[in-house]
């Protein structure tokens, strides 16, 4: 092809490059070794000298100006296709929330738990927390349970190796804040109990129990039972009735079983097992030997005690009837219970 014809086309198509892929077709059609320059170049040998040197000139012009424009043309293309990848990588702002991720809620407990205690607190209770793992003398001999008392057989206890016991009621908390708030005080103190139990829609060897104390002169257990009804009735969301029964207890004397008023009937239903009762706790006035064993004067205080199960008002409050469901981590079903 004519040298002034070749250099038309070659600019023609140097403007038409748009890709990468075009870079690599003009650079092997015109520059590369079988290229079209390249070939004009290899042909000036056919030439007489004069008119070799006059070509070659023109042909090394366009050769320069071509490769100018391509080199120029093929940075911008490959820093376009740079840029294009890297805000397609970009994040557009880390910090913002992902609205479509799910929520987190409480676990069902510790709702309840919450509840319980603040009722208690906006009364005038203290709020206290102890241990899982506690000694043996607090969850027994402090509470009036001796070595070898039958009462330990009342509730299967964990041993562990080095003596202590994971505890079986949260009673073990007693003789702690006897001693540290006594001889006048109230307190509420929420925990995880465990007994080795076998597990079935109502047990559980590891649940949640509340515990309550009120200490000082001239408590009775008509405190006790309004304590009951006013925080029982708001947690459960209706007016219901406490009834107290005789029951045995170690550290309560006298003692009672609570019961509160069936949610779910009025004459009898499966839950309450045709009484109309549903069982929740045990209460009583705290035994002289416990006050003792807190340092506090038997003879000028008394006070009364409950413990009530957690888990089981949880159950109750939200209707769910396999107490498993609150230890299986099973998302789905703990956040379904509203
Ligand atoms: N600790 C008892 C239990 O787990 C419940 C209980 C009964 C607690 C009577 C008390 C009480 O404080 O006075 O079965």
């Amino acid at each position: 092809m004519e040298i002034s014809k070749l250099k038309i086309v070659i600019f023609e198509d140097l403007e038409n490059i748009r890709s990468e892929a075009d870079c690599g077709a003009f650079h092997a059609k015109y520059l590369g070794k079988a290229g079209a320059i390249t070939e004009a170049m290899q042909s000036l040998r056919n030439l007489a000298a004069e008119e070799r040197a006059k070509v070659g000139a023109e042909i090394n012009i366009i050769k320069r100006n071509v490769e100018a424009g391509f080199f120029n043309i093929q940075k911008t293309i490959q820093e376009a296709e740079i840029n294009r990848k890297l805000m397609a990588d970009t994040l557009v702002d880390v910090t913002i929330p992902d609205l479509n991720k799910e929520v987190g809620s409480l676990h069902p407990i510790t709702r309840v738990t919450r509840e319980v205690v603040e009722i208690f607190s906006s009364m005038g209770f203290i709020v206290a927390e102890g241990n899982e793992i506690v000694t043996e003398f607090e969850n027994f001999e402090s509470v009036n349970v001796p070595k070898h008392h039958p009462a330990r057989d009342m509730q299967d206890t964990f041993w562990l190796s080095n003596g202590m016991v994971l505890k079986t009621h949260t009673s073990a908390l007693q003789n702690i804040l006897l001693k540290k708030h006594g001889p006048v005080f109230s307190a509420v103190f929420p925990g995880r109990c465990y007994r080795n139990e076998n597990l079935d829609a109502s047990h559980e060897m590891a649940f949640f129990q509340v515990e309550g104390m009120m200490v000082g002169e001239d408590i009775s257990i008509a405190n006790l039972i309004y304590f009951l009804k006013q925080t029982l009735s708001q947690v459960l969301d209706r007016d219901l009735d406490v009834r107290l029964r005789p029951g045995y207890f170690p550290f309560t004397e006298p003692g009672f079983e609570i019961d509160i008023s069936c949610a779910f009937c009025d004459d009898g239903c499966s839950v309450c097992k045709r009484t109309k009762w549903i069982e929740f706790g045990g209460c009583g006035m705290i035994h002289p030997t416990v006050l003792e064993m807190g340092d506090v004067d038997p003879k000028k205080y008394q006070g009364f005690a409950f413990g009530l199960g957690l888990t089981r008002l949880a159950m109750m409050k939200y209707g769910v009837n396999d107490v498993r469901v609150f230890n299986s981590g099973k998302i789905d079903a703990l956040s379904s219970i509203k």
